[in-house]
Order: structure tokens, then sequence, then C-alpha cells
């Protein structure tokens, strides 16, 4: 019985080192975490419960039969953040570049299921070349299965990407699905193919951080609802958002103690706001002054900056603020901003998150940027998200405010 324990004890270990020590210290002269250091940083400590540790790939192709790595390149299980239960993948780049094989695949949709079935938010830590080489049509298969699984769960529980590592091809299309993806500056990418692919095909020449870094993703695409410095920031961060969340859109959000007196009165807000309205004035600081403790968790925060979307809360319970930022671009509403609006508004609808408005607007954006890039259909699923939207709303306005409750 004691062979047979160390044995598997053995085999636990050769898991562990993945691709080998070489590629892990690799993976450290750039300042990335492992896959399952990053799970470490992110759950509860001893908290993570690992599915399929042995499982390895059946491709036979290109000598591959050769080289099987238990796991096949991604950590799979469930943990807890806050004593609250999430699934978690973690994609490990020592292996065969964290691509995505029919069983790599296969790991993924498991957790995915039981995530669902559960009512547990699942969290992607994706460091991945996207689909295994080796495998061909095995592999996009697997992302089928993958991508299936985020539209199913889309609304039903909160789905979190962090993108941790260059992530090309379907290892971007699956996280640009979830509800929020987040991203490491100057170590993460997000293309459907890289710059020397990109100068083949259309003779451009770009570099990966103009092409698909955190930058380019959290300042001009907004795919990435924001950036970090590093993994661990980036891990702890996911630490705080995931506790403004509920675990599913059958649940409340959690209510959490607070210090913060709901009926203290906040005597600076009597003169943030200026008298005159054509002052601008910061629309975060009036956030911070109302939230419990003054924590306030903004989403794309580096994207339209003339809408502020946010986490707060108020006497313990999460709330999603909508905010016009008479700061950036007078507060105008524009194309972005409706973007933006909409996408947050919709979560918080699915996950019964209740919304409150700051408003303080001159109007809509006019002229040539705004018309031909189908302003009016922008606003328009905005009205609708907030009209639609059957978690509680309530609302602030300036005297001047257009944009009462749309
Ligand atoms: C198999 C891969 C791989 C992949 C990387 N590797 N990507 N193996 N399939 N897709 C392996 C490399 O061979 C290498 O192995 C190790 O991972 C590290 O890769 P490097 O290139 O040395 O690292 P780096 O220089 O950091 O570049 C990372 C990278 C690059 C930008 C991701 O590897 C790359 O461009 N990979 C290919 C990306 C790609 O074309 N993917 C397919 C997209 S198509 P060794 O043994 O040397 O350590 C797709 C279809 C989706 O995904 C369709 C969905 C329906």
């Amino acid at each position: 019985m004691l062979d047979i324990i160390q044995q598997l004890e053995g085999r636990r270990g050769e898991a562990r080192l993945g691709g080998g020590q070489r590629r892990i210290d690799a993976q450290h002269a750039k300042g990335k975490l492992t896959a399952r250091e990053r799970i470490d940083a992110l759950l509860d400590p001893g908290s993570f419960e690992e599915y399929d540790t042995f499982k390895t790939h059946r491709c036979t192709d290109f000598g591959m039969e050769e080289q099987q790595i238990p796991g096949d390149g991604v950590v799979t299980g469930w943990g807890t953040i806050d004593g609250r239960p999430t699934y978690v993948f973690s994609q490990d780049f020592t292996v065969f570049g964290g691509s995505l094989s029919e069983t790599h695949a296969e790991k993924i949709c498991k957790i995915m299921d039981l995530a669902v079935q559960n009512g547990v938010p699942l969290i992607g830590l994706n460091d991945s070349g996207g689909a295994r080489i080796q495998e061909g049509v095995a592999s996009l298969g697997g992302y089928a299965e993958v991508f299936w699984r985020n539209v199913q769960a889309s609304g039903v529980i909160p789905q979190i990407s962090v993108i941790m590592g260059p992530c090309a091809g379907g290892a971007v299309y699956s996280p640009a699905m979830t509800d929020f993806v987040y991203m490491v500056r100057d170590t993460s990418y997000m293309f459907v193919t890289g710059p020397d692919v990109v100068k083949t095909v259309t003779g451009e020449v770009v570099t990966a951080e103009e092409l698909g870094g955190a930058g380019t993703h959290s300042k001009k695409s907004s795919v990435a609802d924001g950036a970090f410095e590093n993994d661990v920031e980036a891990l702890a961060e996911m630490r705080r958002l995931f506790s403004f969340l509920p675990l599913s859109s059958r649940e409340k959000p959690p209510v959490y103690e607070t210090l913060d007196d709901p009926a203290r009165i906040e005597v600076s807000l009597d003169t943030l706001i200026p008298d005159n309205p054509n002052k601008p004035y910061d629309m975060v600081e009036l956030i911070e002054k109302v939230a419990d403790e003054g924590d306030v968790f903004e989403i794309q925060k580096e994207f339209a900056g003339n809408i502020i979307t946010a986490f707060i809360r108020l006497n313990g319970s999460s709330v999603g603020i909508v905010a016009n930022q008479p700061m950036v671009l007078a507060g105008c509403l524009d194309i972005d901003a409706a973007r933006k609006a909409a996408r947050f508004v919709r979560f918080c609808d699915a996950f019964n998150i209740p919304i409150l408005t700051f408003v303080d607007v001159p109007g809509f954006l006019p002229g040539v940027t705004q018309e031909p890039r189908r302003h009016h259909q922008a606003w328009g699923e905005a009205a609708l998200r907030l009209c639609r939207g059957n978690c509680p709303q309530g609302h602030g306005h300036h005297p001047q405010g257009l944009w009462r409750r749309l």
C-alpha cells in the first residue's frame, strides 16, 4: 500500500512540473507565475481541489505519442475565494504553449458543466497559443465544445477571464464571450493571429503590443475590462471583483459586514458639485464618497471615460453604478459610452445587482465621428438594457441632467 501511495506522490510531483523546470524558469524569467502558482494566488490557501491531474492527450501524429505530459497543459478544479466557491482552469504555457488539445478541452468542459449545474462562477486563467497545431481539427472540435458552453453559461453564472500570456486564435474567442476580461501589462496579448502572420497576409507591420496588448484592448477595443501590472496584482483584483458578484443568476450578491454607517452624512457632497454648470468635477470622487468605505471597483476604467461603470457596496450590498463623468468630453454621451453602459447594465440585470445612476450630462455628442457609426443603434441598445432591466434601479441627477432613467 505504501508503495502505491509513493508511486502516486511521484506521479503528482511529475504532474506539478508541467513542461519541466527549464520552461518553468523561462516563465518566471518573463515575470509570469506558473499555472499552479496562479491558482494558489487566486484561491483561499489550501482550498483547491484538482480534477484530472493525470489526463493526457490522445494524439499519435507528429511523434506526439512520445510526448505525454500529465494534465495536458491545463490545471482544472474548484476552490474558494473568501469562503465562496468557484471553478477555475489555469492553462500551463510550459506544456505545448498551453495549447488546446481535444483532452485539454474536455477538462475545461467538465468544470464548465459542473459550474452551471452547481450554480458557481467560472474563472479562466488563460495562457495559451490556441489550437494545438499537431491535433488539427480534433482541437477545433474541442473549441466548439468550449464555446457552446460559454454561450449556455452566459447570464447563468458569472464567467471571468484573465489573459496572462500570449493568447492566439481560439484561445481568445472563448474569453471574449465571458462577462469580464482582464489582462496583464507587457506579458499578455489577445489576437486572432500574431504580427508575423499579419505581415504575410495584409502586409502590415505591427508589434504584438499594438496588435493585441493590454493597452490596446483596455483603451481602444474595450475587449478587456482592465489591465494590471503583474500576475499577483491581477489575481488579487479578481478576488476583489468576485466579492461583488453573486454565485449565479439564482442568487443574490453577497452581503458583507461594513463599518460604514448607512446614515452617514457626507457634507463634502454639498461643495463637490459646483453651482456653475459649466465647471467640471470628478464624478469618481462623488461615487467614492457615497460607497461603503470608499471602495469602488471600476469596470473599463480606461475606455470611454465620459461614462463610469463600477461596483460599490451600500450598507454591505453590491450595487452597480452607471454615471456620467463631467471631466471627460463634458460627460457627453457617445457610441463608446453607450456600448460600455449597455454591457454593464446587461450583466447587472442578469445577476440581480441593483443599479444606481448618477446623471449629469449635456446630451449626445453630435458629429461625423458619431452618426455614421450607428450612434442611434448604440444608444437604443443602452436604453433597452436599462428599461428592460428587472433589477432595482435608482438615480440621482444634476439639475441639467438630460439622461434621467432612460
Ligand atoms: C502547439 C504550440 C502552440 C500551438 C505554442 N506552442 N503554440 N504548440 N500548438 N498552438 C509551443 C511552441 O512550439 C513552443 O514549444 C512553446 O509552445 C512555446 O512557444 P514559443 O513560440 O517558444 O513562445 P513565444 O515566443 O512566447 O510565442 C508564443 C506564441 C507563439 C505567440 C503563442 O508560440 C505562436 O504564435 N504560436 C502559434 C499560435 C497559433 O497560430 N495558434 C493557432 C491559432 S488557430 P517548445 O517545445 O519549444 O517549448 C486557432 C483556431 C481556432 O486557434 C478556431 C476555433 C474554432
